[in-house]
């Protein structure tokens, strides 16, 4: 059985990788409608990869005789002010996830629930490749500035991004 607090905790994440998976799904939709159709399918996939973070923490806690719990949220923000904006904001929001799963992984290792550290690993090591991935696209944004053509090209290289990334399932990843 899994400790109470250790399970808080992770019913917590899943409300938090719930809400990312929203978020991006907002910004996607904002991208298709503010002509960055590449932002949009990027971000689209993104949303379903944090879905996939999202059920792989429900399939821990049913794998170890738990119930995962699904709590309210608030919408996510739907208007943004650039492609820039998008991307600070979703580097704010990844600062803030790995800031919490260190957290998650501090309870379980108070709790001496060492296998749930050990499966918490898996996060640890994602949010690294989730915080190089959007830093290295918020400098390209940055360095472009308000450069229609070069907000272009940034479109297409997002596009390329999408296009050559699989979603996982689960149990895959
Ligand atoms: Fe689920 Fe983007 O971290």
């Amino acid at each position: 059985m899994m400790n109470k607090n250790v399970e808080k905790a992770i019913n917590e994440q899943i409300n938090k990788e719930e809400f990312s998976s929203r978020l991006y799904l907002a910004m996607a939709i904002w991208c298709d409608a503010n002509g960055f159709p590449g932002g949009a399918e990027f971000l689209y996939k993104h949303a379903d990869e944090e879905r996939v973070h999202m059920l792989k923490l429900v399939h821990f806690v049913a794998d170890r005789g738990g119930q995962a719990k699904l709590m309210p949220m608030d919408p996510p923000e739907q208007n943004y002010k650039d492609l820039l904006d998008v991307f600070q904001q979703i580097m704010k929001h990844e600062e803030f996830i790995t800031e919490s799963i260190n957290k998650m992984y501090g309870v379980a290792l108070k709790e001496n629930e060492f296998t749930t550290a050990n499966f918490l690993q898996w996060y640890i090591t994602e949010q690294v490749e989730e915080e190089k991935l959007f830093s290295t696209i918020l400098d390209k944004i940055s360095l472009v500035g308000t450069d229609k053509a070069g907000m272009f090209h940034i479109d297409k290289e997002l596009e390329g991004m999408a296009a050559s990334k699989t979603v996982p399932s689960p149990e895959d990843v």
